[in-house]
């Protein structure tokens, strides 16, 4: 649907700007042209609603187009960058969660997190590239640490970071298909386009007592029982939950 809503966006500013151009060339100055073109799709991605984290790519996405023409690459270089987009970013353009890592920071406090819980086994739901799950495994031995990761190129990258450390697994495929019942600490740094799901899931199959962990995005409509600020470049929020502290 995202991927949808990008299109029209950029065909219609692109019409729109080419119509202006035809109907009054003296108006519109053909150089300002992709300036128009990004601001209007940009506009028209809002009116959309599609989700704020659309706005840089609709500015960038035609002058890029025209700078890229301009290099005269050969058809199989735009293939290649996108089959590697494909790989890192599977599933964002369906708008769900974009790629980005966590600071050490934030896997420090995990891992100040999982002492204090006492915690047995710990998952990270959507682990891109082991940037929590690696370090926590590798000062917590006793911790059994899952890396839920499905898009490709991250999941090879993860796998390869872990290789070895013998109490962490890597997972390839969606944690939507995940049995959550079996983890004390659950960790997640998605996006807000997922939470309310999320919430849904974590309520039926995460046994009462034991925390969920969410970076930056907190559950719509839960009690936060901690929020821990960290001082690292992003400012990050940890929202922490207790599991059946919900309707107490
Ligand atoms: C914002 S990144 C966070 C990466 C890592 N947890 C960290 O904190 O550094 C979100 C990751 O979740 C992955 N992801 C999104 N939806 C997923 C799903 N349904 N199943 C597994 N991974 C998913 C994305 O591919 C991406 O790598």
């Amino acid at each position: 649907m995202q991927l949808l809503k990008a299109a029209i966006s950029q065909l219609l500013a692109l019409a729109g700007v080419w119509l202006a151009l035809r109907l009054w060339p003296d108006i519109l100055e053909a150089r300002w042209a992709p300036a128009w073109q990004a601001a209007i799709a940009a506009l028209l991605s809002r009116l959309l609603r599609q989700p704020l984290w659309w706005l840089p790519i609709h500015l960038l996405f035609f002058p890029a187009v025209l700078f890229a023409v301009s290099l005269q690459l050969p058809a199989w270089a735009y293939l290649a960058a996108g089959l590697l987009m494909a790989l890192v970013f599977w599933g964002t353009a369906g708008g769900d969660v974009p790629l980005f890592l966590s600071s050490p920071a934030v896997a420090a406090a995990l891992r100040d997190i999982a002492v204090r819980e006492r915690a047995h086994a710990f998952i990270d739901l959507g682990a891109g590239v082991a940037s929590v799950a690696a370090p926590l495994a590798a000062t917590m031995p006793e911790l059994r640490v899952t890396a839920q990761e499905r898009a490709p190129l991250p999941y090879l990258a993860a796998r390869w970071r872990c290789r070895k450390l013998v109490n962490a697994t890597v997972a390839g495929g969606s944690f939507w298909d995940c049995d959550l019942g079996r983890f004390d600490l659950v960790f997640a740094f998605l996006s807000p386009a997922v939470m309310r799901r999320l919430g849904r899931k974590l309520e039926r199959e995460m046994r009462p007592g034991s925390l969920f962990v969410s970076s930056s995005f907190p559950l719509p409509d839960w009690p936060v029982s901690a929020e821990i600020h960290l001082a690292d470049r992003r400012a990050t929020r940890l929202y922490c939950y207790r599991i059946g502290e919900r309707h107490g």
